[in-house]
């Protein structure tokens, strides 16, 4: 863990950012990062040469480069698990060897990769079909890894869609599958349950519905059904013909593992074409992170925007703002990827961290949250560093008017957390309404704007699946690179173990099969009062 007093220091001496661009008149472009696609605008922050200078040399003293180096070659980085961190291999579409343990991943991958292609041709086409015809609509069962990086891909892409209509059951909550399966055929539906352990209850718990459904519908889930495991012989257990299972190794962490099989769900609806241009744009990232220099590197400046406002600031959330519509689901995806990788409190070596971990992630599309949460983010206590993002360019052409809406409203907001607005301000504008002085000033304190409320813009050309594989590789890496200055392990996942053992535990008790008696006295009289009211 760095020591951050010297940037704290700074941090407290910091001007206005809008004075930062009055002083330069190049800001915008010194503290912007481009790649061929993207931009990543980071000037409306308080970050100056300083503070950008000292948060980049926390790579160096962290060995940013050197972990990069080690992930992308195979070594064992997710080392309270003895892994490889590889989802990098997954795209390494026309890239040299990788190698685990001395042995070369690459020829497994593009085997898998051809096995998804050929099978999702074979669904698009007709060739292969369910007992009612032709397949209509896939259902991907799944949670967590295994449903958040197909579902939020699948809705952003959506003007690729040319397949089958495709759903996505995560949750245990019988209301899940209830409502997904009303209105779907059980003959000419696919179910694909993904799953990396084959063992997760939620999933498995749902697959079995889908299972009975289809078999008393008519439908035949040999045929129908097919899995995305790394454990071939639970998926064989399941029923599952092993022509329709494509595994991927531990190597694959789940929130990492839509560029594989976990992505079938989006190679069905967006053709194995679409799905290559995803892969190639997170290979493009991939690049990019591994060879520009830090302070051009769109990754490492991220990551280190989020560190300055975690840890040098303070700021204990950050919003992630998308104006794009189609970008419903990236929020909870990222809230999987950054707070699943790094919402830990112990370092690699077994020390306890001695500041925050990664921040709470939150956010909804631009311009919804402007009408509901935006006004805490501009006049709340607290700040909340927030990332935009927006296409130049939207898809519905004819609806151009729409989308110059859409641009103005992110690039207002961002305008208005920087610059805010001051009680003379207010004054002015309230002015000429024939208040009196009191009044005026009352009334005028609700209309001031602290401003100087940091945010960064990810703007991009249009959502392509060539783009939306960087955006989500570059957010990827920025995790990976926050993890490793904060000194922690990325890759795993200890803390979601203790629910899921007490879940266990609290089953027999829910129906009563066991008593409650040992429990403490919240959870008992919680379990009473589902008794009385009928459930269990
Ligand atoms: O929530 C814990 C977790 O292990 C996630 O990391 C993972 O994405 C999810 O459960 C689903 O796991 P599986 O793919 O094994 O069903």
């Amino acid at each position: 863990m760095p020591d951050w007093s010297y940037l704290r220091a700074l941090h407290r001496a910091a001007p206005r950012i809008a004075d930062l661009f009055a002083a330069d008149p190049a800001r915008a472009d010194r503290f912007s990062v481009k790649t061929a696609d993207l931009m990543l605008d980071y000037s409306k922050t308080a970050l100056d040469d300083t503070a950008r200078a000292g948060l980049v040399a926390l790579c160096d003293a962290g060995g940013v480069a050197e972990r990069r180096e080690a992930m992308f070659t195979g070594a064992p980085i997710n080392e309270t698990e003895g892994r490889a961190v590889l989802h990098t291999a997954l795209r390494n579409l026309d890239g040299g060897s990788v190698l685990v343990d001395g042995a070369d991943v690459m020829p497994g991958i593009r085997d898998t990769l051809a096995r998804m292609r050929g099978f999702c041709d074979a669904v698009r086409t007709g060739a292969a079909m369910g007992v009612g015809g032709p397949f209509t609509d896939v259902i991907n069962i799944g949670i967590g890894g295994s449903d958040l990086g197909p579902a939020m891909a699948v809705a952003a892409l959506a003007p690729y869609h040319d397949g089958p209509r495709c759903h996505f059951v995560s949750n245990v909550d019988g209301a899940h599958i209830a409502d997904t399966l009303r209105g779907l055929d059980p003959t000419t539906t696919l179910v694909i349950v993904a799953s990396k352990t084959f063992t997760t209850v939620e999933t498995m718990t749902n697959a079995r519905t889908a299972r009975d459904w289809m078999q008393t519908g008519g439908g035949d889930p040999e045929r129908q059904f097919a899995a995305v495991s790394s454990a071939p012989g639970a998926t064989a257990e399941f029923g599952i013909m092993p022509e329709n299972v494509f595994g991927f190794q531990d190597w694959v962490g789940g929130r990492y593992s839509v560029w594989g099989p976990v992505g079938l769900s989006l190679m069905l609806a967006i053709g194995p074409a679409g799905f290559d241009a995803f892969l190639r744009g997170a290979q493009a990232m991939d690049r990019h992170f591994r060879s520009a220099d830090f302070a051009d590197n769109m990754p490492v400046i991220l990551a280190l925007v989020g560190l300055w406002h975690n840890q040098v600031c303070g700021y204990a959330t950050r919003a992630v703002l998308p104006y794009d519509q189609r970008l419903s689901r990236l929020p909870a995806y990222l809230q999987q990827l950054e707070m699943e990788s790094n919402g830990k409190s112990v370092a690699m070596d077994g020390s306890a961290l001695t500041g925050p971990s990664g921040p709470v992630v939150w956010g909804e599309p631009g311009t919804n949250g402007q009408h509901a949460f935006y006004q805490l983010i501009h006049q709340g206590t607290a700040v909340v560093p927030c990332e935009f993002m927006v296409a130049a360019q939207g898809h519905e052409a004819a609806l151009a008017h729409h989308h110059r809406l859409l641009v103005a409203n992110c690039l207002a907001q961002s305008e208005a957390l920087m610059r805010g607005r001051s009680l003379r301000q207010a004054r002015a504008m309230l002015a000429g309404r024939g208040l009196s002085d009191p009044e005026l000033d009352r009334q005028a304190r609700h209309r001031v704007f602290p401003g100087n409320r940091p945010s960064v813009t990810l703007i991009y050309p249009k959502l392509t699946p060539f783009v939306l594989g960087q955006i989500v590789a570059l957010y990827e890496h920025r995790v990976f690179v926050e993890g490793v200055i904060l000194g922690i392990n990325s890759f795993d996942q200890w803390g979601v173990e203790l629910g899921k053992e007490l879940a266990t535990s609290l089953g027999p008790v829910v129906d009563g099969s066991e008593s409650a008696a040992g429990k403490d006295g919240s959870t008992a009289a919680l379990v009473d009062y589902v008794h009385r009211h009928g459930g269990g």
